[in-house]
């Protein structure tokens, strides 16, 4: 009996450490989850606050929201910015769509903010510094992102024979309550993979030219010893072996800079648009020759010039354009190449019996833009697989030991 009551005091003690258990992970997956994410509302603990700045949000009035009178905006600025300060914390009648360009008028002098999680260390690893230094702009809340690209086309190491290093870009996430423990997970990856540059400003689609010049200073200060930059979204696929050997018969010393290059693209003025700029902010007709933001090359020289006549160029809230003016302050004309396909892949229309998730078509391709997290996990292994086989063939890839162990021994 005395062994039945104890069979049943363990029975007891595990149902009990397992509805625990359960508990605690089920609470966890709450937190996790996209979907329940959404509708917790908890605040981060003032603990949590480990950067400065951030207690402080800016207020607006209805008359900053609207882009009524952008003229007066230098005589007005001051005593503006002070009545704002002293405004209390209603929540501000900012909507989704309405963008504040008189905010980003007043503040588009502000432009030096402060590193939080810097990767000093990134280059000095190899002697020589990075052949290729792969730079991805992020937000916060795509882990599953930077994870894919860590995995597939953003490896560090040794590739085809040169070396190629990573950073992510990140920005303060601008819904802080949607991903409460932000910075505690953010710092965890720092240290894991020592790939994440972290700056003090909001992250969102206007500030993107702030991660621009600021990646830009990076790279001239911490990393001067590259040779070459690729710049790109995470949610491109990039042949980065492509890209590598077309990059080995250029001189790091040389101006290079090279993507899917748009031309005599116009301003748009439609309001509802994403990428709606007023004439006040932008009078001509058109913007000047610029490099879609899905991915582009850079060489180091070009880095450096770029990075010296940014400073002298304001402050625009589209940031591949941005770059464009920069471009063409220093007379550097950006070279169109057909590898780069920052607006997807289009099905050509002579071979429509061709998919266009083929590896086979990005073999030859350098960036392809718009593909979801399990697509760019897929085509890397399909490229890498040694059964691919394309019809036209170029050389793959050398034949390399794993290769050979494959292959049954011959017998003499
Ligand atoms: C921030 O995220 C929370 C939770 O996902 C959501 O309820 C809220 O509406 C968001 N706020 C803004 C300003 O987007
Ligand atoms: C850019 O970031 C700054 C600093 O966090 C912020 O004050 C500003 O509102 C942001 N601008 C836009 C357009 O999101």
């Amino acid at each position: 009996i005395r062994r039945d009551v104890r069979l049943k005091g363990d029975a007891i003690c595990t149902l009990f450490l397992v509805v625990v258990l359960g508990s605690l992970l089920y609470s966890q997956l709450e937190h996790l989850s996209p979907r329940n994410r959404e509708q917790t509302h908890k605040k981060p603990s003032p603990t949590q606050r480990v950067f400065p700045g951030l207690e402080a949000p800016k207020r607006y009035s209805q008359a900053d929201v609207t882009f009524a009178q952008p003229r007066i905006i230098t005589v007005t600025k001051d005593a503006e910015l002070a009545s704002n300060q002293a405004r209390t914390t209603t929540s501000p009648p900012l909507t989704h769509s309405a963008f504040d360009f008189k905010h980003y008028l007043l503040n588009k002098d502000n432009r030096n903010f402060d590193l939080l999680i810097n990767q000093p260390k990134k280059c000095k690893r190899t002697p020589g510094g990075p052949f290729l230094l792969i730079a991805v702009k992020s937000v916060i809340e795509d882990f599953d992102r930077r994870e894919i690209v860590r995995k597939t086309w953003g490896r560090e190491g040794l590739v085809n024979g040169v070396q190629v290093q990573r950073v992510f870009l990140l920005g303060i996430p601008k819904n802080k309550t949607a991903l409460a423990t932000w910075e505690i997970l953010v710092h965890q990856e720092s240290l894991m993979y020592q790939d994440i540059l972290l700056w003090d400003f909001l992250d969102t689609f206007f500030n993107l030219t702030l991660k621009e010049i600021h990646f830009l200073n990076w790279a001239v200060e911490f990393c001067p010893t590259m040779k070459f930059i690729f710049k790109g979204d995470a949610d491109v696929f990039v042949n980065v072996e492509n890209i590598i050997d077309f990059l080995e018969r250029r001189d790091p010393e040389d101006d290079l800079f090279v993507g899917d290059i748009i031309y005599n693209a116009h301003p748009i003025r439609v309001q509802k648009s994403k990428y709606y700029i007023p004439e006040t902010m932008y009078g001509l007709g058109t913007y000047p020759v610029y490099a879609g933001g899905g991915g582009f090359l850079l060489s180091s020289s070009t880095i450096r010039k770029l990075f010296q006549a940014c400073k002298e160029v304001e402050l625009f809230p589209i940031d591949d354009v941005f770059l464009g003016m920069c471009l063409q302050r220093i007379n550097l004309k950006p070279v169109s190449h057909e590898g780069f396909k920052t607006f997807g892949i289009v099905k050509p229309s002579a071979a429509p019996h061709l998919q266009t998730f083929d590896p086979c078509f990005y073999k030859d391709l350098m960036v392809v833009h718009s593909l979801k997290v399990a697509e760019i996990w897929l085509m890397w292994n399909l490229l890498h697989s040694p059964r691919l086989s394309c019809t036209q063939k170029k050389t793959v890839a050398p034949y390399t030991d794993t290769q050979s162990k494959i292959q049954p021994p011959k017998i003499l």
